[in-house]
């Protein structure tokens, strides 16, 4: 209650400027409220017209939406369209010598490649693929680094009509080998290592522990990229060098026709049971959500210059690097290194040095930066910037503000905007020259989008009353289903307790007066680790597998720079640790969870007992363990604990 208490009390409002809101795509309240009503009065027609205005298509569709197999809906299903066609082909007529991406490599180095250049890229690939048998439908897992060729590899995976399922490059083998299962996929794309603030991580390494145990029989050949001089291990019937692949290939490709429905991607994420979740989206309704938002909240007019410093692991570099800016023939930074490389002045730095516009990034980038070098930006010429954005977690006030004061000078609106891998789009954000802004809010849903907050009966709450966070009415970018388990799309999105009706996003957020809304947090069991998602159960099945642990439970604690920091309580098979024995056994553990999930999960803090509070039922109670992560005294009547005494071992960290 304490984040939604404080929450409360912001009451700074920020107009956007005349000058802002003159120039703007969608301007003034009275333009977005025409949207709205438009979309209110007719919804498919709202959508459809969208549909034809921004997206090229081979076959122009007649059928808008389909809601007889609910929540199995379709859009815009017999259409057809290519959606590397309309990222790239489309701009060669006007755009062909336009900068399509600035690669701005971990060195400090950069390359520029033009419309034309990444066409002949993309072909290349496109027909290196096809002559390993890659075909529409196939899965193709991209395992790489934050290279222009990351967005390469995914643009030509989708004018074959293959379906990406990217994994982030932080992954251990583990997690490789469960996705790349999950999804049967035939090829494998890496790179021999990856570069990030200076340091080299071993990919393709990576993915052959992840091939060795032979479990993933669907992998065909694995294509690696050549970023570092590093030589790697050698298999000589299934691995290809990708220049060896591309280097005779035509530089012409014929893009394959898919239709609207079909998948474009795959992207797994975690949920608050089980696995990941493989998050799987659509062609048109994808793309058609990724441009109209390009165009609302990030106002893109063809002259920007945009960045956005996710990796392609992530949604937000699906939609806002891989999809979104090309699909406008925008000019974009792709950053392969990290915020604090050289220094913690390299975005302020970049920024000056590619005259950025518009500038997307994450909290817990902000925050950290903060800490690190609060007046570093004011070394640098930022007087490009016009839009500031932030995604991933909600933002502290503290931070907005030096955000707003510092990095924008006071002058740039700033977009935080609520969305979710399975949105596939922004949902709820400010559209800058029209919504005053908030510091801690991402304000008002964009048009066409109906969200509410209800109550546990689907009842919507008054006012300043916390609730679920719903979408009422299906839109275009919504993923489609889990990939290989409809029940699971079902049951965890569109749940029996809400009608099976709306889109459930797992939030809980209120309306304040002005019918603004905040987000409080997640109402399940998943973290937000540096704007990253975590599910629980993942990093308690991780530990688990630990030959030493009996048990496990995992919970967050509030975090200055991650938002959320995990913190392990676990039981070992043999005796409590103490002493230096306990410190050791902490830090096996964290290697362990690194080595299993990856270095994102890694628990801060583990506290070892001899068992976990239990109810006499046998249910770990986590609400006590939630507060003893956050150290705050235990008042409440424990004397329904089967075991007590085990809660003052746990208040201790190792
Ligand atoms: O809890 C919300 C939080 O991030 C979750 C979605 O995570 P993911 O699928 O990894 O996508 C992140 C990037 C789109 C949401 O359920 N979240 C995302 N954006 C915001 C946010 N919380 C508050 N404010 C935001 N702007």
């Amino acid at each position: 209650m304490s984040a939604i208490e404080s929450v409360l009390k912001e009451n700074r409002v920020f107009e956007p400027s005349e000058t802002f809101t003159a120039h703007a795509n969608v301007s003034g309240m009275d333009a977005y409220n025409a949207l709205c009503e438009k979309a209110n009065a007719d919804y498919e027609g709202f959508w459809a017209e969208l549909a034809r205005d921004n997206i090229t298509w081979k076959q122009p569709f007649t059928k808008i939406l389909d809601e007889s197999n609910a929540p199995f809906f379709k859009w815009f299903e017999d259409g057809k369209l290519n959606i590397s066609y309309n990222c790239i082909d489309r701009h060669l007529a006007d755009k062909a010598d336009k900068v399509a991406i600035i690669y701005d490599k971990d060195d400090g180095s950069s390359e520029n490649i033009t419309y034309r250049q990444l066409y002949e890229r993309v072909c290349q690939l496109a027909n290196g693929l096809k002559s390993l048998g890659v075909k529409k439908g196939d899965r193709v897992v991209i395992y790489m680094p934050m290279v222009a060729d990351a967005v390469v590899a995914m643009q030509a995976c989708a004018r074959l009509g293959a379906i990406h399922s990217v994994v982030f490059g932080g992954f251990s083998a583990g997690a490789v080998k469960d996705r790349v299962k999950d999804a049967a996929a035939k090829i494998i794309i890496t790179a021999n290592e990856s570069v990030r603030g200076g340091k080299r991580v071993p990919l393709k390494a990576t993915v052959d522990d992840a091939l060795a145990g032979g479990d993933c029989t669907s992998v065909e050949k694995v294509v690696v990229l050549q970023r570092t001089d590093a030589d790697v291990a050698w298999s000589d019937d299934r691995d290809i060098w990708w220049h060896d692949l591309v280097q005779h290939q035509a530089s012409d490709c014929e893009p394959e026709w898919v239709g609207a429905e079909d998948p474009l991607f795959i992207l797994y994420t975690s949920g608050s049971t089980g696995k990941p979740k493989g998050v799987q989206h659509s062609t048109g309704g994808f793309l058609l959500g990724a441009i109209v938002s390009m165009k609302w909240v990030f106002d893109y007019k063809p002259n920007d210059v945009f960045w956005c410093t996710a990796d392609v692991g992530w949604i937000t570099g699906h939609t806002y690097i891989a999809y979104g800016p090309l699909a406008l023939g925008a000019t974009q930074v792709v950053f392969e290194g990290v915020p604090t490389y050289p220094d913690a002045g390299r975005f302020w730095h970049d920024i000056e040095k590619f005259k950025v516009t518009i500038f997307y990034t994450a909290p817990t980038a902000i925050r950290s930066l903060i800490k690190l070098g609060a007046d570093l930006p004011k070394k640098y010429d930022l007087s490009s910037l016009r839009l500031l954005g932030t995604v991933g977690e909600p933002i502290n006030p503290e931070a907005w503000m030096w955000y707003y004061q510092i990095v924008g000078n006071s002058r740039c609106p700033i977009v935080d905007t609520w969305w979710q891998t399975e949105t596939g789009s922004n949902m709820i954000a400010p559209l800058p020259g029209a919504v005053a802004i908030k510091p801690g809010s991402c304000t008002l849903p964009l048009p066409g989008i109906i969200a509410d907050i209800v109550d546990e009966s689907g009842a919507p709450v008054e006012k300043g009353n916390g609730g679920f966070l719903v979408i009422k009415r299906p839109f275009p970018s919504l993923l489609r289903t889990v990939w290989g388990d409809n029940e699971r799309f079902k049951s965890t999105y569109f749940p029996e307790d809400f009608g099976g009706k709306y889109y459930v996003a797992g939030d809980s957020a209120h309306r304040d007066e002005n019918g603004y809304i905040w987000i409080m947090g997640r109402v399940d069991d998943v973290l937000n680790v540096s704007g990253h998602r975590l599910g629980t159960m993942e990093i308690e099945s991780a530990l688990v597998a630990n030959p030493l642990v009996a048990e496990a439970a995992v919970v967050g604690k509030p975090h200055d720079v991650k938002g959320e920091a995990v913190v392990a309580f676990v039981v070992l098979k043999g005796e409590r640790p103490h002493g230096d024995e306990a410190k050791r056994m902490a830090a096996e553990l964290k290697n362990w969870v690194a080595h299993e999930i990856g270095k994102i999960a890694q628990p801060d803090d583990i506290r070892f007992g001899e068992n976990l509070p239990k109810t006499r039922s046998g249910k770990i109670m986590r609400r006590l363990l939630r507060s003893l992560a956050k150290g705050e005294e235990i008042t409440s009547d424990i004397s329904t604990l089967e075991n007590p005494q085990v809660m003052e071992q746990l208040k201790h960290s190792v």
